[in-house]
């Protein structure tokens, strides 16, 4: 049995395999009143009155926008507590970075991370997860780093793996695709004596044993960690064959971008404080540039320069960054509203970044694009202009969510 999506005004985003760079950027590749038929998890064709079968399922669009379904490639979406207070403390005027250095911030999510059982960090992730959903994201990335120990990162690793096991093994799914990332090097734990040496050799072996393949990330910045630490955690990771992830140029440039362009990795997330050196290494290199400005919006206004990283050549993405401190928000279509607003991103340049790239920093080839032999990961929405998703900022304009061709439920 198929399940056909018929009358469909189809954002397909298809083009050439990876990532997509500067002006390729632009090309939503719009198919008008298409049908999509799906079998399985796999879209099998798209095109103009495709022949219905019996027992063919049907989803009429009604002219709609079907498009790919969105992909959160940074979240830390993962964790325990919360910052509440900080948070008004910061309305108050204290900085992040100020909070953080007093003991406050990541450590503070460290702790109540470490303190929750796997089980409740199973189901407080699943239940964000359901809300991310809600809003359009099909697959998302989860990082560890609130653990920082090898055993608090493998508690956490083990309780993002639940959540995907129990989505894996359920009659009825409905949580998007996830993607765990070891975010190893997220801040440097003050209760523990060298610490980075530890994660190094100690943390980095038994997460890879444990986890082979997964993305290797860490936070480059004064207080965290150094660009020296980093290219050291990051040398040993590529060794063990992981990809590398990494947070740079967040309040200050500290060379990290260069440096992870040119050790190869598959992103530098971030990038507030980037200079146009930064910018010029990155847009030269394989390496996609996330922005994730809803970090912005919560902290001080200041947003990655996309614009500049496109118009020299590179790829962009875009993220939530959902975490409890710096950006507590589940929305990719407000991330991406913002991107439009604040990080010079054109509307459809916003939609790749927020789907076909964003898969590109996961590893993913097999999703972000409406085509043959890609997953029916997609989405409905509520209009005929494909621009409204980035255009009505906090208004609901998804309207069904279809994971591996299975159609969820998104009240
Ligand atoms: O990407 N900057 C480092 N890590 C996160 C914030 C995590 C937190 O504040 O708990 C980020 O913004």
């Amino acid at each position: 049995m198929n399940t056909i999506i018929t009358n469909a005004r189809a954002l397909t985003l298809d083009g050439p395999a990876g990532p997509r760079r500067g002006k390729a950027m632009s090309n939503l590749a719009i198919k008008e009143r298409v049908d999509i038929v799906i079998r399985g998890e796999w879209i099998v064709s798209i095109g103009e009155s495709l022949t219905i079968g019996p027992g063919d399922r049907m989803i009429d669009a009604r002219g709609n926008i079907v498009m790919p379904g969105l992909v959160d490639c940074h979240t830390h979406a993962c964790f325990a507590g919360s910052r509440i207070d900080e948070w008004e403390k910061k309305l108050a005027g204290a900085t992040y970075q100020e909070i953080m250095a007093a003991g406050g911030g990541i450590m503070s999510t460290v702790k109540a991370t470490r303190a929750a059982s796997r089980a409740e960090l199973s189901a407080s992730l699943a239940s964000r997860l359901s809300r991310m959903l809600s809003l359009g994201s099909t697959t998302v990335e989860v990082k560890s780093g609130y653990g920082l120990t090898a055993k608090g990162e493998a508690h956490m690793l083990d309780a993002i793996s639940d959540v995907q096991l129990a989505q894996r093994h359920t009659k009825r799914r409905s949580l998007p695709n996830l993607i765990e990332t070891a975010l190893l090097g997220h801040a440097i734990d003050p209760d523990m004596d060298d610490f980075v040496h530890r994660t190094i050799h100690d943390t980095l072996p038994a997460i890879s044993k444990a986890h082979p393949g997964i993305a290797v990330d860490a936070f480059c910045e004064k207080g965290s960690w150094s660009q020296q630490e980093c290219w050291e955690l990051f040398n040993r990771a590529k060794a063990l064959g992981h990809p590398i992830r990494v947070h740079t140029d967040q309040f200050t440039s500290l060379g990290m971008t260069p440096a992870a362009a040119s050790l190869g990795a598959r992103s530098c997330d971030h990038l507030e404080a980037s200079t146009p050196a930064d910018l010029a290494a990155l847009a030269a290199s394989d390496t996609i540039g996330v922005a994730l400005p809803c970090c912005g919006f919560h902290l001080d206004g200041r947003y990655a320069k996309l614009r500049t990283l496109i118009d020299s050549g590179g790829a962009a993405a875009v993220a939530t960054n959902f975490n409890p401190g710096s950006a507590p928000c589940p929305s990719m279509p407000f991330a991406l509203c913002l991107a439009v607003r604040h990080c010079g991103l054109t509307p459809a340049e916003a939609i790749i970044a927020g789907t076909v790239n964003a898969a590109a920093v996961l590893g993913l080839s097999d999703r972000g694009v409406i085509a043959p032999g890609k997953r029916a990961d997609l989405l409905i929405l509520n209009n005929k202009d494909w621009r409204s998703l980035v255009y009505e900022f906090g208004a609901p304009v998804v309207s069904k969510v279809l994971i591996g061709g299975e159609e969820l439920s998104v009240d």
